[in-house]
């Protein structure tokens, strides 16, 4: 890149333009001891992946894999956007994170479980023991529950080993598992055991989180009544019991229907289930995620392109190699942990953490402690977490011996300060940063700096991984000049095989959803013509970085986790005086985005605090803690459009503390006067800086 191109890079911005993006922030490189043991550090990985090369370039990936029968196809484009990869291959996804493993790693260190409790020990099981475990449970799922490939079973399972263990022991036979989030609430569980049409719940009594061992069963129970009212039934339960021959719930056991899952595994002790070959296009799992509708999307992922991109890109990007203690302070219960703790980091022979807790547990030296015991040398975590252990105990890292030679930010956008945090204190200087940028449909990364080569530059995600072409695209579908700096709607020109490969049982939302927007013919069966995209705005600057902005659909981003607002606004309608209710995101200093609720009661009825808490509780009930609202406001109307369209935009901007702008188009244009009085007080406080882009934009489609 020249000076110039930079140069004209700046005096492009508009003024507004300058006070949204940060500056353009200064390089880093990567750190010697870093590029000379990289798994990719010859620059040639470019060329090998390069747009000339695809689709086979992928080849290398899957040539990763062990496959019972090789593939004819790499990729199949004859149904767009349904796309098929390495067809005609056959795998098991179990076998390959496990089995293949044995003849050289056999009690090398799969997994290593820390409890969050400091004075209980850790736990490592062996790729011999994961073995044994994985296939003991294969036989529980196949002899017990009556499971065969492709049924569905939903999990909700805290971050203990029995997860990883149950997942793998699903992929053995090929069973489609579905994990929703522990921390998510029963009833949210219910609706996806509904959605997958699962019969089996598998879930565990109890887990530590903050210092406090929780009643889990009780959701369970919650779980089964949703589905139940929704018109599916569940026919066994299965309990993992926290601590074995121990019950460590108040709730009781459904006689009949639950079973606790370590009792009745003593039945098959020592049994061998043979790993099932498995068509390369077989679902793999489900991952539900919230999108601008009230209703979750289970993102249904593929075997063979699957696990061929997490093991390509835990190698190359992650940098994972067999002798490395790789954590990643994620939930398997989101897609990082799917991808980036267990399938990924197992299909190349890693040992991976899984840490129970919090990590500012008991205090915020826990994860350092946890590194410097573990000798965890690669490290992997979201912005909110490194915010928090920054506010915390910015001294901590220094206390302890630990030395990171990677590490990896993911989830939200990352501020440029909190970044040098995270590379001097916590890495140290020694270690490489790589800021990934993907989501919960697309399997694996899509930007991330390569981190042998690429320098790092704190804030932005970097240029595509190889193999993957982001393009960016503005309102009209018009092509944003690459390297322009200008924002618009990223998308992927190609397709990938970590793509999901459909919206289970919802087909055309898939197409609607991610393709409709900019696809350019729709009876075109050219990949070219159907970019995908990825419903977050973004700009490229000179040096081919992208820097993600955040979400343009009605998701908010919380600590780096997806929230719809129509999820959010529909559980505070289950509240009988609330007659509207709109969700906003507001800007927050440790989490990144969290709602803010209006409501409008319905006539007759006063404003309360116990309308308050009822709201509050209604969300924390149907989704869980993670949507617990900063504020709910009862306003005695929504400014509203002549058509009658709550203005999510206006509130945003009260909540936000920003001027509103013009409402004097509205049908109700006194009430923005009297909700802002509410909730800024009297004195206008909205000051003139311009919000956060995600947030400037919010409501645009109101
Ligand atoms: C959304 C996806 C798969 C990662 C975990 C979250 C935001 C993700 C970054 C990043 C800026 C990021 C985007 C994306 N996001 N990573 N490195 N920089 N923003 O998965 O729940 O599916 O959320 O998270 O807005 O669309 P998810």
């Amino acid at each position: 890149m020249t000076k110039k191109t930079r140069a004209t890079e700046h005096t492009e911005f508009s003024e507004a333009q300058i006070a949204v993006h940060w500056k353009e922030e200064e390089r880093f490189r990567p750190p010697k001891k870093f590029v000379e043991q990289a798994n990719a550090k010859d620059r040639d990985i470019r060329e090998r992946f390069g747009p000339k090369k695809f689709p086979n370039c992928f080849r290398e990936y899957a040539d990763m894999l062990t496959w019972f029968e090789p593939y004819r196809t790499i990729l199949d484009t004859s149904k767009p956007p349904f796309w098929k990869w390495f067809v005609g291959g056959k795998i098991n996804a179990s076998y390959n994170c496990v089995d293949r493993h044995l003849a050289q790693y056999r009690n090398k260190a799969a997994l290593i479980f820390v409890p969050e409790p400091e004075d209980e020990p850790t736990v490592a099981l062996t790729y011999q023991e994961l073995y044994n475990r994985v296939n003991e449970m294969a036989a529980l799922l196949r002899d017990f529950c009556g499971l065969k490939a492709g049924d569905r079973v939903t999990f909700h399972l805290p971050m203990t080993l029995e997860l990883p263990i149950t997942m793998l022991a699903c992929a053995r036979l090929g069973v489609i598992h579905s994990q929703v989030f522990g921390g998510f609430s029963g009833q949210a569980c219910g609706t996806r055991i509904q959605d997958s049409g699962s019969h089996i719940l598998i879930s565990m009594d109890a887990y530590w989180r903050a210092g406090k061992l929780g009643d889990h069963k009780a959701n369970a129970d919650i779980a089964v009544q949703t589905a139940q009212e929704m018109g599916q039934q569940v026919d066994k339960v299965l309990i993992w019991q926290r601590y074995p021959g121990k019950y460590s719930s108040p709730t009781p056991m459904v006689k009949g229907r639950d079973f606790f899952v370590n009792e009745v595994l003593k039945n098959y002790h020592g049994k061998r289930v043979d790993p099932l070959p498995m068509d390369s296009e077989a679902p793999l799992f489900l991952m539900y995620t919230s999108g601008s509708t009230g209703k979750p999307k289970g993102c249904q992922h593929r075997t063979g392109g699957y696990l061929a991109y997490v093991a390509g890109t835990s190698k190359y990007i992650q940098d994972i190699h067999p002798t490395d203690t790789y954590w990643c302070m994620a939930d398997i219960g989101w897609i990082t942990g799917h991808s980036y703790i267990v399938y990924g980091p197992l299909a190349v022979a890693a040992t991976s953490v899984v840490y129970e807790g919090v990590p500012t547990h008991p205090d915020a030296g826990r994860p350092w402690r946890i590194a410097e015991r573990l000798g965890v040398n690669i490290f992997h975590t979201a912005p909110t977490s490194i915010r928090m252990l920054r506010k915390q105990g910015p001294e901590e890292p220094k206390k302890y011996n630990y030395h990171f030679k990677h590490m990896t930010t993911v989830g939200e956008p990352i501020e440029p300060e909190a970044w040098r945090w995270y590379y001097h204190e916590v890495g140290k200087g020694e270690a490489v940063i790589v800021d990934t940028w993907w989501q919960t449909e697309n399997g694996g990364f899509l930007c991330s700096t390569v981190p042998a080569i690429d320098p790092m530059k704190p804030g932005s995600a970097g240029p595509g991984v190889p193999g993957i072409y982001p393009i960016i695209y503005d309102e009209n579908g018009k092509e944003v000049r690459a390297g322009s700096g200008q924002a618009g709607n990223i998308c992927i020109r190609n397709p990938w095989p970590g793509i999901m490969q459909t919206i289970w049982g919802d087909p055309e939302r898939f197409v609607d959803q991610y393709y409709a927007r900019y696809c350019k013919n729709r009876h075109s069966k050219d990949w070219r013509d159907w970019p995908y995209l990825a419903g977050d705005g973004a700009m490229q600057a000179a040096d081919g970085y992208f820097r993600i902005l955040g979400r343009i659909d009605d998701v908010i981003n919380v600590a780096g986790h997806r929230l719809g607002t129509k999820e959010i606004e529909s559980a505070c309608l289950t509240v009988p005086e609330v007659a509207e209710a709109a969700a906003v995101p507001v800007a927050d200093e440790l989490k990144g985005r969290v709602p803010e609720i209006y409501i409008a009661l319905k006539p007759g009825y006063q404003a309360s605090q116990e309308i308050v808490n009822r709201v509050i509780k209604a969300n924390e009930d149907l989704i869980g803690k993670i949507a617990r609202p900063k504020s709910v406001y009862i306003v005695p109307d929504m400014p509203k459009t002549r058509s009658g369209k709550i203005m999510r935009r206006i509130l945003a901007s009260i909540s936000n503390r920003k001027d509103v702008g013009d409402v004097t188009t509205l049908a109700n244009p006194d009430v923005v006067e009297q909700i802002r009085v509410s909730v800024q007080g009297k004195e206008k406080v909205a000051s003139k800086d311009a919000l956060p882009e995600d947030i400037a934009k919010f409501g645009e489609n109101d």
